[in-house]
C-alpha cells in the first residue's frame, strides 16, 4: 500500500500549483462533505469550476455556467459569527477571462488596469456589475450568503458576481432571507460542521439584453455532522414568488433530477440522510 500513499502525495503535489479556475474541485474539496462533489448531472458544456480565492485563501467552491453567466451552485461550510455585512465592492473572476490571470477574485477596475483589457473582454464569460445595475425587481442574490461566514474577509469573499444570480427582490429580502437567517440557524444548532450547497435552476427569462439568465428556482441542501449522528435538510423557492418550501434532501435531489433532466442528481455523500 506504500506505493498508493506515494501516488497520493505525488498527486497532491501536482495540484499545489493549480489555479483558481480548476479542472477538478480537488483544490478546494474541503468545502464538500467528505470530499464528495455533486453528481455531474448538474454540469453542462459551459461549466467552469472555481475555487473561490481571496486574500491568499480559499473560502468556497462554485460551479459557474459561462454561457448563462450565472452560477450553477456554490458549496461552503456554514460558519455564522458576530459582525456586520461588509460594504464590499463586487468582484469578478480573472481566470474566466484568461487562465494566465491571477487566481484571486478582483474588482473589474483592478483587472482592467492590470492587463489593459476592456469591460467587453471581461463580460464575455461572466456577469459584470453593470448587468445588475438598475434592474427593478431583481437583486444580486448571493448563493453563499455573507451572513453565513464568520469574518470580514470570508464575508467579503462572497461578494463576487460568480456567486450571485438575479433573485426576485421580494424573495431575497423576504422568505429566502428568513430561510438563511432563521431556518438554517435553527437546524444547525447541534451541528459540529454544516456543509451547504446552494444552487439555481436556469429559467427562460434574462436580464441585461439576454446576457444574464434569470433562474426559475433557487435551492439549498445541507448536511450536518453532529457528535454521533448526521442530519440533513433542504429548501427550494420559485424565483417569481416570496415563498420557500422546506423539503428533505431526498426530495430536493428528486426535484432537481426532474428540473435539470440530465440524470439523477446527488448533492452529498451517502452518509447524509435523505
Ligand atoms: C454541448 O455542446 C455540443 C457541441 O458543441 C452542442 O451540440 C450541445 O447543444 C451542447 N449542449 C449544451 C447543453 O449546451
Ligand atoms: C492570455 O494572456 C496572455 C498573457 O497576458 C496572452 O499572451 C494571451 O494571448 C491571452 N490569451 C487570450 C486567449 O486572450
Ligand atoms: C473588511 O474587508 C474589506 C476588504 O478587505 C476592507 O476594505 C475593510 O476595511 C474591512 N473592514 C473591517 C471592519 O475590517
Ligand atoms: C421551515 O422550517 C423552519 C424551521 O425548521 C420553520 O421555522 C419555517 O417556518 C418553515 N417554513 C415553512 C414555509 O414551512
Ligand atoms: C458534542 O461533543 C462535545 C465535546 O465532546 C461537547 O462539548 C458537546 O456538548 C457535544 N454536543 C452535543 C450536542 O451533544
Ligand atoms: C421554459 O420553456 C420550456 C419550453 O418552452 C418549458 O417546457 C418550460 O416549462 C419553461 N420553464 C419555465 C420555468 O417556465
Ligand atoms: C417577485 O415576487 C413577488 C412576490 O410574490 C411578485 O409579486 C413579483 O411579481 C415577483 N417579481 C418578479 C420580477 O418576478
Amino acid at each position: 500500500m506504500l506505493w498508493l500513499l506515494l501516488l497520493q502525495v505525488w498527486a497532491s503535489c501536482l495540484w499545489l500549483g493549480h489555479s483558481e479556475v480548476v479542472n477538478s474541485f480537488s483544490t478546494c474539496s474541503q468545502f464538500f462533505y467528505r470530499g464528495i462533489f455533486p453528481s455531474s448531472a448538474l454540469q453542462t458544456n459551459s461549466s467552469a469550476l472555481i475555487c473561490q480565492r481571496y486574500m491568499n485563501q480559499y473560502f468556497f467552491a462554485t460551479l459557474y455556467n459561462t454561457q448563462k453567466r450565472i452560477p450553477v451552485y456554490s458549496a461552503y461550510i456554514y460558519q455564522r459569527g458576530p459582525g456586520d455585512r461588509p460594504a464590499a465592492r463586487w468582484m469578478i473572476e480573472p481566470q474566466l477571462v484568461n487562465r494566465t490571470y491571477p487566481k484571486q477574485m478582483e474588482t473589474e477596475g483592478a483587472l482592467k488596469n492590470m492587463y489593459h483589457i476592456s469591460e467587453i473582454q471581461i463580460s464575455q464569460s461572466q456577469a459584470i456589475n453593470k448587468d445588475y445595475d438598475y434592474q427593478t425587481g431583481w437583486n444580486r442574490g448571493h448563493l453563499n450568503p455573507s451572513g453565513h461566514q464568520n469574518s470580514n474577509v470570508s464575508r467579503t469573499a462572497t461578494f463576487t458576481l460568480t456567486n450571485v444570480v438575479p433573485q426576485n427582490s421580494s424573495l431575497n429580502k423576504g422568505a429566502w432571507k428568513s430561510y438563511e437567517q432563521k431556518t438554517v440557524v435553527q437546524r444547525s444548532q447541534n451541528c459540529q460542521a454544516t456543509y451547504i450547497i446552494v444552487g439555481a435552476v436556469p429559467g427562460n427569462r434574462t436580464i441585461a439584453n439576454g446576457r444574464i439568465n434569470i433562474p426559475s428556482h433557487i435551492w439549498s441542501g445541507a448536511c450536518c455532522k453532529m457528535n454521533n449522528t448526521m442530519s440533513a435538510w433542504a429548501a427550494i423557492a420559485q424565483n417569481d414568488r416570496n415563498h420557500v418550501d422546506n423539503i428533505t434532501l431526498g426530495d430536493l435531489e428528486g426535484r432537481l433530477s426532474r428540473l435539470y433532466n440530465r440524470g439523477p442528481v446527488s448533492l452529498f455523500h451517502s452518509d447524509c440522510p435523505r
